[in-house]
């Protein structure tokens, strides 16, 4: 990859989706053992695509792996196939020649959420912690749904969803659409080893930007990653021109 500046990469948008999946690949092959948090969204399915492909090239096994969710919708019946569980199921799980040995995913199914995200928080724990988090970058800056106004701090919890969340949930399919999650908190996402926010598209540029150069600030959740020794914004031509 080309680093154009400080943390950032850029990549031609035809090379992107490959150049991310080699990538990913190759920290597999590096470390058998990785436990990698993944988004679904718009950004990481055509990195999601060519993944199995790019393991073969690599020479990587995922059987060691952990794949573990950055969010999920609640109010959506198991199976259902926004879930983000089905669709990280369906988008990286099952094409993989071989399981990885663990797939956590929130219980948003039994009676208490917020439980759920303190049994999230003390199973990542128990994995050895988080070495790769890969994260989208939502228009208004949220990261996983750490939506605008979310600190540092933020633990893992249920929250409300923005409304530009919802929207794409229903556009997704979700209708109607559901009006909170849990995702994982700014403060799990930032203790990872290694961070990468994958960028993608013209409509990601102006935001893009402002996590760059703008402020440091929360109502920019991503904004709150510069900093981070282990932060790589992996972004196409589109969304970051030069
Ligand atoms: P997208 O969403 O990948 O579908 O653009 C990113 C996000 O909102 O986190």
């Amino acid at each position: 990859m080309t680093a154009a500046r400080r943390d950032l990469s850029v990549l031609p948008a035809a090379d992107w989706a490959d150049g991310v999946a080699d990538a990913l690949a190759q920290r597999i092959e590096a470390r058998p053992h990785l436990v990698l948090c993944l988004p679904t969204g718009s950004t990481p399915r055509p990195v999601y695509e060519r993944l199995p492909a790019a393991l073969s090239r690599a020479g990587a096994a995922t059987r060691q792996a952990s794949v573990v969710l950055l969010d999920e919708y609640l109010g959506l019946p198991a199976g259902h196939p926004v879930r983000c569980d089905a669709q990280l199921h369906r988008q990286v799980i099952k094409p993989l020649p071989e399981p990885p040995a663990t797939f956590l995913a929130f219980d948003v199914d039994g009676p208490d959420p917020a439980a759920a995200c303190a049994a999230y928080d003390a199973a990542i724990e128990r994995a050895g912690g988080l070495d790769l988090v890969v994260l989208g970058l939502g228009t208004n800056g949220h990261i996983g749904m750490n939506e605008p106004g979310t600190g540092p701090d933020a633990p893992t919890r249920v929250i409300e969803l923005a409304p530009s969340t919802i929207a794409a949930a229903l556009a997704y399919g979700a209708d109607p659409p559901p009006g909170h999650g849990v995702t994982l908190g700014l403060a799990g996402i930032l203790a990872a080893r290694e961070i990468w926010l994958l960028v993608s598209g013209e409509r990601k540029a102006a935001i893009l930007r402002a996590v760059l150069d703008g402020p440091v600030t929360t109502d920019v959740p991503a904004s709150l990653l510069r900093g981070h020794p282990g932060l790589r914004i992996v972004a196409d031509d589109d969304a970051w021109p030069g």
